[in-house]
């Protein structure tokens, strides 16, 4: 098998989605590497990297895509993209399926067999394989970078002869990945840090890493069995704005990462809280593309509101692009071993990994959340279905139109 790797459009974009250093390990498994020259200049990966590491390097974005069996890519395709596939070829990428049903239909209309590498389970066993997690670490610890240039205050407490610095109160609203890392940078920085979660079971994590749990004086708990959190009820989010507003009250900087998968952002932080804040506060708002958790926080820009500086932070992970480079080019190798073999790709809808993340196969939308998303029959398979070639995934009744 050849994976094609392409250089993104979007010129905010710095990272690759394969590093030369996975290239000699997919080898080792049969899996060859072609680039696109240039792909990984802004990831400070260079062409003669590539080839020094035993990738073919090809110019332009159609020669690379010729040569290849599979494409890669780190942002979602749009339909020109698309449009540019070979025929029944592989594309792993993030989709968002579950919303951009016109890019479904379109990969199952060109018979590609599509990975969303935003899919993947967040499962044990996966946890190697799965970007969105890789991802929002980056974006996590860069948040707090971030925040730290932007208040004009010092993160750590700090004895001098010019007397004595009180340190920053960080609050962390969302302990999920991104809140961790965000958690564990801030505390490094040598700031006082509190942290929310809906979910209890994070509030032993979160003290794991010398943080404040910020507790609600409720019986409810908004874990699902999967390990994802739920929406909470009124009486709950009544008491957690009360718990919430005396913290940031305090607090000199916000990071929020709340989020339940497939929802908007949950409003934390209202502009009455914002009011309240210490004027030279930062709010961080990394849900800012879900409508954010902070109001008056707007995608893609800094405002000031009420003296408060709040980043609607978007891309956060391009900023870091050698290691997030690095660790989504490892999930991407991890993926690969577990999908092939002998540089074949081998389609077992037994398994989790493959049945959550293979979107459209043979021309058909095969997900089964995605085909339920489309309005589409559900498909029946064979609870003892034998793990199958790339062409005999179960067909599914229906088609993708
Ligand atoms: P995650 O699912 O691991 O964590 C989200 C956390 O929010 C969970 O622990 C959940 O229990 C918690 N939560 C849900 N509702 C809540 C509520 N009402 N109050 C308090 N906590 C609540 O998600 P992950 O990977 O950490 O991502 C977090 C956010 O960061 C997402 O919105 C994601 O899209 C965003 N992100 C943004 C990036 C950027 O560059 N701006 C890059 C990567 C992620």
């Amino acid at each position: 098998m050849k994976i094609g790797v392409l250089k993104e459009a979007a010129s905010h974009e710095r990272r690759v989605p394969i590093v030369p250093d996975s290239v000699k390990r997919l080898g080792q498994k049969k899996i060859e590497v072609v680039v696109e020259a240039g792909a990984g200049e802004r990831a400070l990966s260079s062409d003669a990297d590539y080839t020094k590491e035993g990738a073919s390097v090809v110019a332009g974005q159609p020669a690379a895509i010729a040569a290849a069996d599979a494409v890669m890519r780190l942002r979602i395709p749009t339909l020109d993209e698309v449009a540019t596939l070979k025929e029944g070829s592989t594309l792993f990428a993030p989709l968002l399926p579950l919303v951009n049903h016109d890019l479904v239909k379109a990969l199952a209309a060109k018979k590609v067999t599509s990975f969303a590498v935003d899919f993947i389970p967040r499962t044990t066993v996966a946890q190697m394989m799965d970007v969105l997690s890789s991802q929002a670490t980056a974006a996590g610890y860069y948040a707090v970078v971030l925040a730290a240039s932007q208040l004009p205050r010092f993160f750590p407490m700090l004895i001098t002869a010019a007397g004595t610095i009180a340190p920053a109160t960080l609050l962390v609203l969302g302990a999920g990945v991104a809140g961790l890392s965000a958690i564990g940078a801030g505390k490094r920085l040598g700031a006082r840090v509190e942290a929310f979660d809906v979910r209890k079971v994070v509030k032993e994590q979160v003290e794991s890493l010398g943080a404040k749990f910020v507790e609600v004086d409720s019986d409810e708990d908004a874990q699902t069995a999967g390990g994802y959190a739920k929406e909470v009820s009124e009486e709950y989010k009544k008491k957690q704005a009360e718990a919430i507003a005396r913290h940031v009250a305090k607090a000199d900087v916000i990071i929020c990462t709340a989020l339940i998968p497939g929802k908007r952002a949950p409003v934390l932080v209202t502009e009455e809280m914002v009011k309240a804040m210490k004027p030279g506060s930062v709010v961080v708002d990394l849900a800012a593309e879900q409508g954010g958790n902070c109001e008056g926080c707007e995608a893609g820009k800094t405002v000031v509101k009420h003296g408060v500086t709040i980043v609607g932070a978007l891309d956060l992970p391009s900023n870091l692009a050698v290691h997030a480079s690095q660790m989504w080019s490892r999930n991407m190798e991890k993926l690969m071993f577990h999908l092939t073999k002998d540089g074949t790709l081998k389609l077992d809808m037994k398994d989790e990994i493959t049945r959550g993340c293979l979107i459209t196969h043979g021309g058909e939308v095969v997900q089964d959340r995605v085909r339920e998303a489309l309005g589409l029959a559900k498909v029946e398979r064979p609870a003892e279905a034998k793990p199958a070639e790339a062409k005999a995934v179960a067909a599914p009744a229906g088609g993708a139109t």
